[in-house]
């Protein structure tokens, strides 16, 4: 049987977390930025036998996290990882491997192979992510380059 003393007791504990959670909430988010949201998530694909996927296409589409990549492997068999998502309105790209573009379907929007705008109405070229490759595989992380 709950008594009032109890309940108000309770009461005070759950007020009490409610006060200080917003104050947990800002140090995580300075001590730790990825649970905070901030663009350096900790998401991070590993594609084992890199030869393998690449070895018909120079190019895969990945998912790392929530969002679309697509990873470029180069002539001198370095890699290039660009977000699949256009940087006008946030919808989805397809690669067009014939034209060497991106095209969206939203507004009709394309990008170059290099990640570059090649028609409005998007203004800013298409995110880069960071690709480590080590011991036969790669790891793409879904962190700006320049981030
Ligand atoms: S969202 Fe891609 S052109 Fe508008």
């Amino acid at each position: 049987m709950t008594t009032r003393r109890s309940f108000l007791s309770r009461l005070l504990h759950i007020l009490g977390i409610t006060a200080i959670a917003p104050i947990l909430y800002a140090i995580s988010a300075v001590m730790y930025p990825p649970l905070a949201g901030k663009r350096q998530r900790a998401a991070t694909l590993i594609l084992d036998n890199p030869d393998e996927v690449f070895s018909s296409l120079n190019y895969s589409i990945v998912k790392v996290g929530d969002k679309d990549a697509i990873v470029f492997q180069k002539a001198d068999k370095s890699y290039e990882a660009m977000s699949l998502q256009c940087t006008h309105a946030g919808c989805s790209l397809e690669w067009k491997d014939s034209s060497q573009q991106f095209l969206c379907g939203c507004h009709g929007g394309a990008f170059h192979r290099d990640g570059s705008v090649a028609v409005p109405p998007p203004t800013r070229p298409l995110e880069h992510l960071t690709v480590r490759a080590e011991n036969g595989r790669i790891t793409i992380i879904d962190k700006p380059v320049n981030g």
